[in-house]
């Protein structure tokens, strides 16, 4: 049965989160707004609360699929691909709900989306199986989802590219009253892990280590690597979700065909996503210049070398890597 909402229950958990925050360490992010660091990643007040309420009362389905990743990781990509894969035989490119719908409604996120709207959202509706997303760290997703044969998809991406993606979409969209500080400072912090659900490397490891031991629960997959053979990594997510493509498929071009219609250029011209808004974002903001290495035209590689010092230094032995600059 739905959970009704009733005022009391919203004011009892905001009394909650209040007096948890005062207890949380906190930080500035690099637009000035708070950070609380609760269970080991740091984030916005709101986030919290609604990763609480996520925590509470998602119920996971077997038939789940929750990608997940770190932000501006490949995020918007891999929900255009898991949607079109797995609802291939439900819509034909040529009829794809992404021609009128941006990735990011079609597939929307569970603590950034879904939970901040309500304590307990109504998610029965969605069609099976259900595709849902979260930045939500590995060590901090609900039992439901780690106790159930539901499957999670995690994309990483080098976190020097990452940390600029990021950085110019905040500059890019900068309100008024938004103080960004400078790149080099933003820098600094993300090198003592204080960024929106940082520490970068805790959140990649977390995910890494999961599908080395869950390998059937947890796929891990990176930005790059699909920069470099898409359609390899279209397979496997096919074969993952439990919906390999069929020899006729692959020799009609079904691979290839998905493949080019979730890539970045198409995407990018679409009319839905050069148009409206997803939260206070312009969807267009989404789709930047999807490039490897971008880093270079704002890091000097004194900056580059110590992340990927203290990079070298927490992966290893994990048997995980990110490409040398
Ligand atoms: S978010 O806000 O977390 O959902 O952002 P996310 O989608 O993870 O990351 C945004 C970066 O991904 C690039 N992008 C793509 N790359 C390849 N193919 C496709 N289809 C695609 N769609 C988005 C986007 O341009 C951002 O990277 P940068 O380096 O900023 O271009």
């Amino acid at each position: 049965m739905e959970k009704i909402e009733t005022s009391d229950a919203v004011e009892e958990l905001s009394n909650e989160i209040q007096e948890l925050l005062l207890n949380l360490p906190t930080e500035k992010n690099w637009d000035g707004a708070s950070l609380y660091q609760y269970q080991g990643c740091w984030n916005r007040s709101q986030y919290v609360s609604s990763t609480i309420s996520f925590q509470r009362h998602f119920q996971a389905k077997d038939s789940d699929i929750i990608l997940t990743s770190f932000p501006k990781s490949g995020t918007t990509w891999l929900k255009a691909l898991a949607f079109t894969i797995v609802n291939r035989s439900r819509y034909p490119i040529e009829n794809s709900p992404l021609i009128t719908t941006p990735p990011h409604l079609l597939v929307p996120f569970l603590e950034v989306d879904l939970y901040t709207k309500s304590q307990s959202p109504n998610l029965e509706d969605f069609p099976n199986p259900r595709i849902l997303a979260t930045h939500v760290p590995y060590a901090s997703l609900p039992n439901s989802i780690l106790n159930s044969d539901c499957r999670i998809v995690y994309v990483a991406r080098n976190p020097l590219d990452q940390f600029i993606s990021h950085w110019n979409f905040l500059s890019g969209s900068q309100q008024q009253n938004m103080n960004l500080v400078s790149v080099e400072e933003a820098f600094e912090m993300i090198c003592n892990g204080v960024q929106t659900y940082g520490p970068v490397w805790e959140h990649i490891l977390g995910y890494w280590k999961a599908s080395q031991e869950q390998p059937h629960k947890v796929l891990f997959l990176k930005y790059e690597d699909m920069k470099e053979d898409i359609q390899f990594n279209v397979k496997s997510l096919a074969n993952f979700f439990g919906c390999p493509f069929t020899e006729d498929e692959e020799a009609q071009g079904v691979i290839e065909e998905i493949s080019k219609f979730c890539s970045f250029d198409n995407m990018k011209n679409l009319e839905v996503n050069k148009h409206g808004t997803y939260r206070s974002f312009k969807n267009e903001a989404f789709f930047r210049k999807d490039t490897m290495g971008d880093w270079r035209n704002y890091l000097k590689p004194s900056m580059a070398e110590r992340m990927e010092k203290i990079l070298e230094e927490k992966f290893s032995g994990s048997g995980l890597s990110f490409m040398k600059s």
